[in-house]
C-alpha cells in the first residue's frame, strides 16, 4: 500500500476506489495474520469526544504493529486551556509521527493536517468518519464475499456516519438508500451529489423518507444514534420524529432473507434499533466493531510505511 504512505486520511474521498479495494484487502490478510508488519512509530491520539472503539482499536492496533500511542486528551493538554490548532498542530508534528484526531468541526481537522506537517486521520468529525466505514465494508465484503451489487440501507439521522457510508459504498459499488426524516436531517447534498459521482452508472444512491421502502429487498439495514454527540439537548425532540426509522423486527422482514444489520456503536436499545435485533441472529454488529481494529492497522501500516 505504497500509495497511501505519508497521506492524509480526512474524508472517505481522500482514498481513489483502488486505494480502498486494496486498502480492504490489506486489512483482511492482517486480520488472517498473514503478514507480520512492524513499525517503531508514535501515534497521537487527540479527542475532543468520547470514545471507546476508535480509541481502543487505533491504540491496540499501533501497538500490535510495534508502535506506542499518546493519548492526547484535550482536558491534561493546553487544548483545554485555549492553545491554538495552529500552534498545537506544529508542536505536535516535532514529535509525533502522525495524528488521529476527532472533533466537532471539519476545519479543525483540516488545520492539524495543514500544520502539523504529519499524516492526519479523521478519526470522527461532526461531518464524516471514514475510519468506521472501512470496517463496514470490510464486515460486508467477509459476509457477501464482495460489496459491488449490494444495498445498504441506512435509517435515521443525515449524519457524518450517514456520509461516510454513501461516499464509501458508492466507491465500491454499492446501492445506498438513505431514510431520514425530512430537513434538517437530510444528508449534506454536496455528499450525496459527490455518492452519486462515485456510483456512476454503476450503483443507485437514494435519499427517501420512507422507510419501508428504503427496507424492501435490502442487503444490509444500517443505523447509528438519533442525536449525535453535540446533539445531546435536541435528544428527547428527536425521539418522535424519529420513530419511524427505527431498525426493528418488521423492518428486517422487508430485507432479503440473508440481510445483515449494521451500527457503528455505540447504541440505545429501543430508540434507532430494537434489543431483539441488535441481538437476534442477523446482527453482525461485533464483528463490524472488530473489524474497527483490522482495518485501522492497515490503514496505519500503509500510511506509516515499512521503517
Ligand atoms: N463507532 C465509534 O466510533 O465508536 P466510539 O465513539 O466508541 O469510538
Ligand atoms: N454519529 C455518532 C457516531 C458515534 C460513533 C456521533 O457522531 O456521535
Amino acid at each position: 500500500m505504497a500509495a497511501l504512505k505519508g497521506r492524509h486520511l480526512l474524508s472517505v474521498a481522500d482514498l481513489n476506489v483502488q486505494e480502498l479495494t486494496d486498502l480492504l484487502a490489506f486489512a483482511a490478510q492482517l486480520k488472517s495474520g498473514e503478514t507480520s508488519w512492524t513499525c517503531r512509530k508514535i501515534l497521537g491520539l487527540l479527542f475532543t469526544k468520547a470514545s471507546t472503539r476508535t480509541r481502543v482499536s487505533f491504540t491496540v492496533a499501533m501497538y500490535q504493529l510495534g508502535g506506542q500511542v499518546i493519548d492526547l486528551n484535550p482536558s491534561v493538554t493546553q487544548v483545554s486551556r485555549g492553545e491554538p490548532v495552529t500552534d498545537t498542530a506544529r508542536v505536535l508534528g516535532r514529535y509525533l509521527d502522525i495524528l488521529a484526531v476527532r472533533t466537532f468541526k471539519q476545519s479543525e481537522l483540516e488545520d492539524y493536517a495543514k500544520y502539523s506537517g504529519i499524516p492526519v486521520i479523521n478519526a470522527l468529525t461532526d461531518l464524516e468518519h471514514p475510519c468506521q466505514i472501512l470496517a463496514d465494508l470490510l464486515t460486508i465484503q467477509e459476509c457477501f464475499g464482495s460489496c459491488a451489487g449490494k444495498t445498504l440501507s441506512y435509517f435515521g439521522d443525515g449524519n457524518n456516519v450517514a456520509h461516510s457510508l454513501l461516499l464509501g459504498c458508492a466507491m465500491m459499488g454499492m446501492n445506498v438508500r438513505v431514510a431520514v426524516p425530512s430537513e434538517p436531517y437530510e444528508p449534506d447534498p454536496e455528499i450525496v451529489a459527490k455518492a452519486k459521482e462515485f456510483a456512476g452508472d454503476k450503483a443507485e444512491i437514494t435519499v427517501t423518507y420512507d422507510s419501508k421502502a428504503a427496507a424492501e429487498g435490502t442487503d444490509v439495514l444500517y443505523t447509528d444514534v438519533w442525536a449525535s454527540m453535540g446533539q445531546e439537548m435536541e435528544a428527547r425532540e428527536r425521539i418522535p420524529l424519529f420513530k419511524p426509522y427505527q431498525v426493528n423486527q418488521e423492518l428486517l422482514s422487508l430485507a432479503h432473507s440473508d440481510a445483515i444489520v449494521l451500527h457503528c456503536l455505540p447504541a440505545h436499545r429501543g430508540e434507532e434499533i430494537t434489543g431483539e435485533v441488535m441481538e437476534g441472529a442477523q446482527s453482525r454488529l461485533w464483528d463490524q466493531a472488530e473489524n474497527r481494529m483490522h482495518a485501522q492497522k492497515a490503514l496505519l501500516a500503509s500510511i506509516l510505511g515499512k521503517d
